[in-house]
C-alpha cells in the first residue's frame, strides 16, 4: 500500500464557510495561487450551486490554477452536480465532489428522507457526475453517527457507481481516535473494490481532535486527509493543514507517510489567509502561532541557547518563518526592499512593488525599527485586488475623556477630493462617520480587532474590520503606525470590496430602491465641510456626491442592495 497521502485542501470551501472567512473572487485566486505553491493535491475552490460569487470563483480558480487537481462541491441533486461541472470545466484536472448525509438523524430530520432513499440519491449523484469527468469523490455526511453497516452499503454502492475517492467526513467533531480508526479498518475489510479507490477523512474540530482523529485513520490505511490552513472552517473548524503535515513530517520516525506539502511555504500561506480573512490565529497556535516558536521561561532559554533540540521539536525555518532580525530603513531604495520581500518569499509585481514601496517609505519616516513582521504587514497592506474607489488623502481625529471626539476626513474619488466632518463616541467611531458621510452609505460594523505587528511603542497597529453593506459582510484590513489612521483605512478597504462587487454583478437590476439606502442622515454628524477648489454642491441630497464622482459610487450601492 502506498504511503502518499494526497492532501485535498478545503480552506475555500468549507474553511470560507466560517464565520467571518468570506473571500471575494480575486481573495480566493490569490489564496489557491498560494495553497497551489504550498504543493497539496487537490484545491476545493467552492460549492458553486451556494451563490453566483462562488460559481465565479471557482471558475476562476479553474482557469487560473493548472498544477493541483480542482475540485468543487455539489449537492446529490442533477441541479448541483450539473452547475458545479460548469463551474470546474475549465480546470485541468476536474473533480466534482458530491455528497449526502447518512446518518439517521441527518436523513430524519434535514433530508426527511428514508435510507432507501438517500441510497438511490447517492448512486444516481455519482452516476451523474462520472458522466462529466473521470475524477468522483462522494462523501456520506455525518459518516461517524451513522449506522456502520448502512454506511457501508452505501460506500459500496458508490464505488460501484464509479466514485473514485470515497470520503468519510466526521462532520461535527464528535469521533475519537480510536473509534475512527475502527470505522476506516471495518470498511476497507468490508466493503469489495475499496482498494480500488482512494479512501479520504474529513474532520471537524469540536473537540480539538480533528488532526488526531485525521491520523489515526491514515494509520488505519486512508490515504486522502481533507484539512484548511489555519484549521479554519465550519464551527470550531477543520483539521488543520500545518498541524497535520507537520506532525508526519516531525513524526516520520513512526508515520511513515509522505505528502507533497512544500513545509516552508506553510507560514506564508496562514499569513496570507489571515491577511485576507482577518483572522489572526492565536498566539498559541500549533506551528504557525507567535508563540509557536518563543522560549519564555529563562530555563527554556537557557536549554535552547545551549542546544536548540532541548525544547525545539522543528525548526521556525522549517514552516518558513524567517528569524525577526532589523532590516531596512528609511534609506532603503525600492531595489533593496523588493529583494528583501522576495527572501521573505512575496515575489510582488511591479505595481505590487510600487504600492508596497509608497507605503514603506510613509512606515519608515515614521517608525525607527522595521522588522519582517512589519515588511509582510506592508506588502498585505499594498495587495489591494481591488480598486480604490475611495482613498483615505487625510486623517485628523481628535480624542480624550471628553466626549465626543471629532474626525475630519480627506477622501479621493476619481481624481477629486472630499472633505467632511464628524463626532462618535471615540476618535474611530467619528471616523467612520465623516468617511459614511461622503460614500453616503452607512456600514454596520461586526466585528473590530487590533494587534500590534511588532514591538515597541511605534509599533505598527493592524486593524482588522467586518463591515456589513446591505445585508452582506465584507472584510478589511489595514496597518498603520497611527491606530486610528488604520482603522479608517480598513473600513474603506470594506468599502472599496463592497463598491468593487457590485460593479462586477451584471446585469445590474432595473429596479433601482433608493429607499433601502441607508441614510446619512441618521447618523448625528457634524456639518460637511468641501474642499477647496471643488465646485459648489447642485444639490443638497446628492450634489457633492455627483461632482467628486461619488454618485456614481452611490448609484452602484444601490444596485448591489438589489443584487444581493
Ligand atoms: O463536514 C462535512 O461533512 C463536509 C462534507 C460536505 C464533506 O464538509
Ligand atoms: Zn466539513
Amino acid at each position: 500500500m502506498s504511503h502518499r497521502l494526497v492532501i485535498f485542501d478545503t480552506t475555500l470551501r468549507d474553511g470560507e464557510q466560517s464565520p467571518g472567512a468570506s473571500m471575494n473572487l480575486e481573495e480566493k485566486v490569490r489564496m489557491a495561487r498560494q495553497i497551489d505553491a504550498l504543493g497539496v493535491d487537490v484545491i476545493e475552490a467552492g460549492f458553486p450551486m451556494a451563490s453566483e460569487d462562488d460559481y465565479r470563483a471557482v471558475q476562476a480558480v479553474a482557469r487560473e490554477v493548472r498544477r493541483p487537481v480542482i475540485a468543487a462541491l455539489a449537492r446529490t441533486t442533477p441541479a448541483d452536480i450539473e452547475r458545479a461541472w460548469r463551474a470546474i470545466e475549465p480546470a485541468a484536472r476536474p473533480r466534482i465532489h458530491t455528497f449526502v448525509a447518512t446518518s439517521d438523524l441527518h436523513m430524519q430530520h434535514k433530508l426527511r428522507r428514508s435510507r432507501e432513499e438517500v441510497f438511490d440519491m447517492a448512486v444516481e449523484a455519482v452516476r451523474l457526475a462520472k458522466s462529466f469527468t473521470p475524477d468522483v469523490e462522494f462523501s456520506a455526511e455525518d459518516a461517524t453517527r451513522s449506522d456502520v453497516d448502512f454506511l457501508r452499503r452505501v460506500v459500496a454502492a458508490a464505488v460501484e457507481a464509479g466514485a473514485t475517492t470515497i470520503n468519510i467526513p466526521d462532520t461535527v467533531g464528535y469521533t475519537i481516535p480510536g473509534e475512527f480508526a475502527g470505522i476506516i479498518g471495518t470498511l476497507r475489510e468490508r466493503v469489495p473494490g475499496i482498494g480500488n479507490v482512494v479512501l479520504s477523512v474529513h474532520c471537524h474540530n469540536d473537540l480539538g481532535l480533528a488532526v488526531a482523529n485525521s491520523l489515526a485513520a491514515v494509520e488505519a490505511g486512508a490515504r486522502q486527509v481533507e484539512c484548511t490552513v489555519n484549521g479554519i472552517g465550519e464551527r470550531a473548524g477543520n483539521a488543520s493543514l500545518e498541524e497535520l503535515v507537520m506532525a508526519l513530517y516531525v513524526r516520520r520516525d513512526v508515520l511513515p507517510y509522505v505528502t507533497g506539502v512544500v513545509t516552508t511555504e506553510i507560514y506564508k500561506s496562514s499569513q496570507l489567509l489571515s491577511a485576507i480573512t482577518g483572522m489572526h490565529v492565536q498566539a498559541n497556535k500549533a506551528v504557525v502561532g507567535k508563540n509557536a516558536f518563543a522560549h519564555e521561561a529563562g530555563i527554556h532559554q537557557d536549554g535552547v541557547l545551549k542546544e536548540r533540540r532541548t525544547y525545539e521539536i522543528m525548526t521556525p525555518e522549517s514552516v518558513g518563518i524567517k528569524s525577526n532580525r532589523l532590516v531596512l530603513g528609511k534609506h532603503s531604495g525600492r531595489h533593496a526592499l523588493g529583494k528583501k520581500l522576495q527572501d521573505l518569499g512575496y515575489g510582488l509585481s511591479r505595481p505590487e512593488l510600487d504600492r508596497a514601496y509608497a507605503r514603506f517609505i510613509e512606515i519608515a519616516d515614521l517608525k525607527k525599527e522595521i522588522f519582517d513582521e512589519d515588511l509582510i504587514a506592508i506588502v498585505h497592506d499594498g495587495m489591494r485586488e481591488i480598486p480604490e474607489t475611495f482613498a483615505l488623502k487625510l486623517l485628523h481625529a481628535t480624542a480624550g475623556s471628553q466626549r465626543p471626539s471629532t474626525a475630519t476626513v480627506t477622501l479621493e474619488a476619481e481624481g477629486r477630493d472630499e472633505v467632511a466632518c464628524a463626532i462618535g463616541d471615540g476618535p474611530v467611531a467619528a471616523a467612520y462617520n465623516a468617511i459614511d458621510q461622503i460614500t453616503r452609505v452607512r456600514g454596520r460594523l461586526l466585528d473590530y480587532s487590533i494587534r500590534a505587528v511588532s514591538r515597541g511603542r511605534d509599533a505598527m497597529g493592524e486593524v482588522s474590520v467586518h463591515v456589513e453593506f446591505s445585508g452582506r459582510a465584507f472584510t478589511g484590513k489595514a496597518a498603520s503606525t497611527d491606530v486610528v489612521d488604520a482603522s479608517a483605512r480598513a473600513y474603506l478597504h470594506a468599502v472599496n470590496k463592497a463598491l468593487h462587487l457590485s460593479r462586477s454583478l451584471s446585469p445590474p437590476s432595473e429596479t433601482v430602491v433608493a429607499a433601502a439606502l441607508p441614510r446619512i442622515a441618521d447618523a448625528p454628524m457634524a456639518p460637511r465641510a468641501k474642499a477647496a477648489p471643488a465646485p459648489p454642491p447642485t444639490s443638497a441630497a446628492a450634489g457633492d456626491l455627483r461632482q467628486t464622482g461619488g454618485r456614481q459610487a452611490s448609484d452602484t450601492f444601490v444596485r448591489l442592495i438589489n443584487l444581493v
